[in-house]
């Protein structure tokens, strides 16, 4: 891995001020500035071709430490307060492949100092930190920590990593919630609101708190505009969320968000492809055999392209007209809050995968079944189907 350059100087501009969300954006903007460096980040940019997208994913902060230790000092909130219970109790996910062998028999899991040490043997998913003498120093966090999970084949919380499912344990809010530069009132009544699953990717932009569920990342070959809201390719989204979520140094500019951030060196362009041809990578969990009846499904098939009408708009290989068109919210009977704060004022149909594998459905979690979620298109597109027919449906919507 040949650096090509070391750090030089940031350029620091700071996000445009929302005269509404004062407290917030101004806090945002001194939390970029200390993101973006500026100043010396010590961090080494890689050359592009060397880049392996999988560790990019797993363990690249971008320099979040800026963000997650000088600015929200989660460091101290860590060592001195979440044991490795209180992680799991939050969501957060140990890699069973980075842990020493019977560790988990001996440690103590109700002490903060076993989080520590399970953070510098790198076997929390999406969370970085660098421990010196029993210290946490910095934390800084990865795409892991919201898009990954385990599979529980050591205890609930503890398996192997599972890249690509969304983690609905995690509680960002909550987690945000405990950083002392959070306190005040407005922040804390947002982000303790959102609950395990949801994150806000426009909260600290537009001060309004209204959260999205982490989605699956798997399975979108072919799906070419990203997000609930149709808001662009994967690499867009990507350096939206590291840039200005995250807190990584990097550059991201998008007039339409009134977002002008620019970082020398950029930690995040240029890993970009190489995060992008890994997330493509990842396919869909297979639908286990035997866990929907075939026969129903293949009636719920016949219903899905025909008298309910599911496929005017779930169509292709990947169930999705994503690549043609977008759709109003009332289109779906969709809440319209999401589409209204995002640049698109749409929704893409989501591309249809291993339903049975992240309930719940829609952007907001309104569907907590595959059951609500017909129903839901029952009554508001009057489809008038017979409870059988409603059975058939999602028979079909188990076996995708
Ligand atoms: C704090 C949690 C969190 C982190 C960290 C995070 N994401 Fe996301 N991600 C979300 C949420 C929530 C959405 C849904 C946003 C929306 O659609 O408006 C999302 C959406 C996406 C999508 C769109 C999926 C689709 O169906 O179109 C992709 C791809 C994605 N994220 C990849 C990444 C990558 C790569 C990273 C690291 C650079 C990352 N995310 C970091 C929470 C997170
Ligand atoms: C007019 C276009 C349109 C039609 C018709 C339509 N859908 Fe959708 N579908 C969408 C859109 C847009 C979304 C995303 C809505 C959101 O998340 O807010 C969606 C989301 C979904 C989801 C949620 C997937 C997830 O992972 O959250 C399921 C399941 C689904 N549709 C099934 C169906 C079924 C079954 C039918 C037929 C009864 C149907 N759809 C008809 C556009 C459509």
């Amino acid at each position: 891995m040949k650096p090509i350059h070391r750090t030089s100087r940031a350029t620091c501009t700071a996000p445009p001020a929302h005269p509404s969300v004062a407290t917030w954006t101004s806090f945002l903007a001194l939390g970029l500035l200390a993101a973006m460096g500026c100043g010396d980040s010590g961090q080494s940019v890689e050359a592009p071709e060397t880049i392996d997208g999988r560790q990019v994913f797993r363990h690249d902060t971008f320099g979040s430490e800026r963000f997650w230790t000088d600015t929200l000092r989660m460091h101290e909130v860590i060592q001195d307060g979440v044991s490795p219970a209180t992680a799991l109790a939050v969501g957060l996910k140990g890699d069973a492949g980075a842990l020493p062998r019977g560790i988990l028999d001996s440690a103590d899991l109700d002490d903060p100092a076993t989080t520590v040490e399970l953070l510098r043997l790198g076997a929390v998913l999406g969370i970085e930190g660098s421990v010196r003498e029993g210290r946490l120093q910095e934390v800084g966090v990865t795409c892991a920590l919201c898009h990954s999970t385990v599979d529980d084949s050591v205890a609930p919380g503890i398996g192997r990593r599972l890249d690509g499912h969304a983690n609905r344990d995690l509680d960002p809010g909550l987690i945000l919630s405990l950083s002392p530069a959070l306190q005040d009132p407005d922040s804390q009544a947002a982000l303790t609101s959102w609950g395990p699953g949801r994150y806000d990717a426009y909260w600290n932009l537009d001060g309004v708190s209204d959260p999205a569920l982490i989605p699956p990342i798997y399975g979108l070959q072919g799906v070419e505009v990203e997000t609930y809201t149709g808001e662009g390719p994967i690499s867009y989204w990507n350096a939206y969320v590291a840039v200005t979520q995250m807190g990584g140094i990097g550059t991201f500019v998008d007039p339409r968000l009134g977002i002008d951030i620019q970082a020398s060196p950029d930690l995040v362009t240029p890993k970009l492809p190489a995060l992008l041809d890994y997330q493509l990578s990842l396919d869909s969990p297979a639908v286990p055999p035997g866990s929907f009846d075939a026969a129903a499904a293949e009636r719920g098939r016949t219903l899905f392209e025909g008298k309910a009408g599911c496929s005017g708009c779930h169509t292709g290989p990947t169930l999705t007209d994503a690549n043609e068109r977008l759709h109003r919210p009332d289109e779906t009977g969709m809440d319209p809050r999401l589409a209204q704060r995002a640049t698109t004022g749409l929704y893409r149909t989501t591309p249809l995968r291993a339903l049975s594998a992240h309930a719940p459905y829609f952007h907001d979690g309104s569907a907590a079944t595959l059951a609500a979620v017909v129903e839901h298109y029952d009554s508001f597109l009057r489809l008038r189907l017979a409870d059988a027919e409603k059975a058939d449906l999602v028979e079909f919507l188990r076996s995708l």
